[in-house]
């Protein structure tokens, strides 16, 4: 079976070396950034000169880009290579309605179409322990599970198509409002002359525990911003949710201001820095 990936960004990169490390066949990949297929391509897999290109030659394709518009072109790039023998894996965290519209027109050619957001960062794609949420049609997600278990340790179905999305997101929100919790007491300690280091110590013993922390709180103290998940991808999200909330009548405060604060963020600048730069906007740069 070939496979082939779109998308070779802090995530794609990682994932996509891990099926060439595991899948005992080739591996395509594209992305508009030559270096980044090249340096894919320097790890065994196979370069191509477009998506279509890639789909034409792949029976599984998977894309990891960033936005629902980024999902949209590629799967309406590659419509013309569709067909009942392959199947679209997209990876992406994207408006679970946008997917659900990508799903009806690739299924319109044959061809199968599941979503498969991913929870945890950079690290995790390394070590392929990402956490997996996927909706689509159970059986093709049967057919699937073995490739997804190439990058990721925790996989889990969530229903029909969009289902995994709709769950990424309130998992997103959900750490979008731990962040803020954080944001905002860390600000209060730091302002009453307590450390970062003992702070993060201090929530460890307590209920307050919490991963983003316990991941953050080092480069918080360091003051390093470099990015492993961006502002700008975390905004998406935040967006994505407060308008899936609206859709079907759900009060979100705590969302309302964590939105506040990442539209801060990024008319601050602060887009393409790692996401834990929020911690800024809050305590004021
Ligand atoms: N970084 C994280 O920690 C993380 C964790 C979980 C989920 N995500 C989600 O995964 C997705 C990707 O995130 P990322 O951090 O890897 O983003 P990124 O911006 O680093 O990478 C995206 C890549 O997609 C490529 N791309 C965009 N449109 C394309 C197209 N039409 N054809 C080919 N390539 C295209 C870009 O050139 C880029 O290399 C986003 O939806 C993000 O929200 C990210």
């Amino acid at each position: 079976m070939k496979i082939g990936f779109i998308g070779l960004g802090i995530m794609g990169e990682s994932m996509s070396e891990n099926i060439v490390k595991k899948h005992n066949d080739e591996v395509y990949v594209f992305d508009f950034v030559k270096e980044k297929v090249d340096l894919l391509q320097s790890k065994g897999a196979i370069p191509c000169a477009s998506a279509l290109e890639l789909a034409e030659k792949s029976d599984v394709i998977i894309s990891m880009v960033p936005k629902s518009e980024h999902s949209k072109q590629v799967y309406t790039s590659i419509t013309p290579a569709l067909n009942s023998t392959k199947t679209c894996i997209d990876m992406s965290t994207i408006d679970p309605s946008a997917s659900v519209e990508i799903s009806k027109f690739v299924k319109q050619t044959g061809a199968e179409f599941i979503d498969a957001p991913v929870v945890k960062s950079k690290p995790a794609a390394i070590s392929a322990t990402l956490g997996i949420y996927v909706g689509g049609s159970k059986e093709v997600y049967d057919k699937m599970k073995d490739i997804l278990l190439y990058m990721g340790s925790n996989i889990i179905y969530m229903g029909e198509n969009g289902k995994g999305l709709v769950m990424k997101i309130a998992h997103n929100a959900l750490v979008s409002q731990i962040q803020n919790g954080v944001n905002e007491t860390l600000t209060l300690a730091t302002k009453n002359g307590i450390s970062v280091e003992d702070y993060t110590k201090a929530i460890s013993y307590g209920g307050g525990q919490n991963f983003y922390l316990d991941g953050k709180s080092k480069s918080i103290a360091e003051n390093n911003f470099a990015t492993a998940f961006s502002v700008e991808n975390m905004a998406k999200d935040v967006d994505i949710c407060i308008n899936l909330a609206k859709e079907c009548g759900v009060n979100m405060p705590g969302e309302a201001v964590a939105q506040e604060v990442y539209h801060k963020s990024l008319e601050l600048g602060y887009d393409k820095e790692d996401f834990c730069a929020t911690i800024k906007t809050v305590r004021g740069a």
